[in-house]
């Protein structure tokens, strides 16, 4: 009998993974793979929530699986898998959808970021909306007048949400359940990902007191693992919103297959704050971030970091920076380089033997629950 306790994650095969999906998630998958009985996914179920390219979405498939190889996932130790070949994901998904709200889906951050209710829901949109309403009706002094402005504003927040929500695919608004599913298909205890992640895990925990509530003990609660430092890796072109397979600029991220050119020059262009003192502070949260990054690839501490480049500037910092980037990229990549489909190919189809076995157990167990003839 298998004590050891189980960890489950997995990365959407959409866009180029980058240094903030291997500090937040993958370095911590390689780190806990000893200690844990490990299952790791590669997510294409979740991909095609946004519009993919068929060829392209097989290919990235390829591509993260060899990704989990060259960062060191080891598959004598864990299984690697895609999502879509243990179709038990998408049953189990369906499941508990009878048992979420949509309510509980509509507040998830990563829906309203996709669908872009964030954006236009953007502070300065909205106040600089009630100033100009204000205005028309003479000033926001009297009682009246700010109503007024208030309702307004409540009315233009409701359309742009009514606008979003009504464009954005069925797939994007579930996206969470269908992650709750692939937790707790395979009673997972604990789940590394990333800060944004952490929302859905809390759905999954939910999810899964209420369905032993209502059908009896079946799914474990999971826990959701966040490492401290690398949690969120904040874009290089804007320190405000974190860095992204999906944002426009290349330059908002360091891609794990940049060459080391393509490295260097990113991180020259990296936004930094006024002054040119080295130091590790809130008020200056894109030094903070690119500190956080060369301290995750050096194991050395911000303070260290601020004591080597006392009395230097940031030309020094960046080119040091850059350098420590690909000194651990390259061999990475060679890594990469030298695995073959056939093999990867070959790493997931056991992977799949192996996961499928536990996931029909549980759905099995799962569907004589509920009253489903199995
Ligand atoms: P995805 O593909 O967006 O991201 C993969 C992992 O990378 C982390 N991450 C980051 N960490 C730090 N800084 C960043 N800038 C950053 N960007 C991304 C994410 O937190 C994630 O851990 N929904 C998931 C995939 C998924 C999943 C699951 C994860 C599907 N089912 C079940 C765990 C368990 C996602 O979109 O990841």
């Amino acid at each position: 009998m298998n004590s050891k306790k189980r960890i489950f994650s997995g990365v959407q095969p959409s866009g180029n993974l980058h240094i903030g999906n291997y500090l937040g998630a993958i370095a911590n998958w390689v780190k806990l793979q000893d200690e844990f009985d490990s299952i790791f996914c590669v997510v294409d179920m979740h991909a095609i929530t946004v519009q993919q390219d068929p060829e392209e979405l097989r290919k990235k498939t390829i591509e993260i699986a060899k990704i989990y190889l060259a960062a060191g996932i080891d598959p004598k130790k864990s299984s690697i898998f895609i999502q879509s070949q243990v179709s038990e994901h998408a049953e189990l998904c369906w499941i508990l959808n009878t048992i979420v709200k949509n309510g509980e889906l509509a507040k998830m951050t990563q829906f309203k970021v996709k669908t872009g209710i964030f954006d236009e829901l953007s502070e300065s949109e909205s106040s600089k909306e009630v100033k100009e309403k204000a205005n028309e009706i003479g000033g926001v002094e009297s009682e009246k007048n700010a109503k007024y402005a208030a309702f307004q504003l409540a009315k233009k927040i409701f359309e742009i949400y009514k606008k979003e929500f009504n464009d954005a695919g069925t797939g994007l608004f579930d996206y969470p359940v269908l992650m709750a599913a692939d937790i707790l298909l395979y009673g997972t205890d604990v789940v590394p990902v990333g800060e944004d992640q952490k929302q859905h895990v809390e759905l999954a925990r939910d999810l899964a007191k209420r369905f032993n509530q209502k059908f009896g003990e079946t799914f474990v609660v999971p826990e959701s693992r966040i490492k401290k430092e690398g949690m969120r890796v904040m874009g290089l072109d804007n320190p405000e919103k974190k860095m992204s397979k999906s944002a426009e600029s290349v330059y908002n991220r360091i891609e794990l297959l940049d060459s080391a050119e393509i490295i260097r020059k990113k991180i020259k262009k990296a936004v930094t704050d006024s002054g040119s003192e080295i130091v590790y502070s809130d008020e200056k949260p894109a030094l903070k971030n690119l500190i956080n990054i060369y301290a995750a690839f050096s194991e050395k501490t911000p303070k260290e970091i601020e004591s080597i480049y006392a009395g230097k500037g940031y030309g020094d910092f960046k080119t040091d920076l850059a350098e420590i980037i690909v000194g651990f990229l390259t061999p990475f990549q060679e890594r990469y380089a030298a695995i073959s489909d056939q093999e990867v190919l070959e790493i997931l189809r056991a992977g799949k033997e192996k996961v499928q076995t536990l996931a029909k157990a549980k759905l099995d167990e799962v569907k004589t629950k509920i009253g489903f003839i199995v």
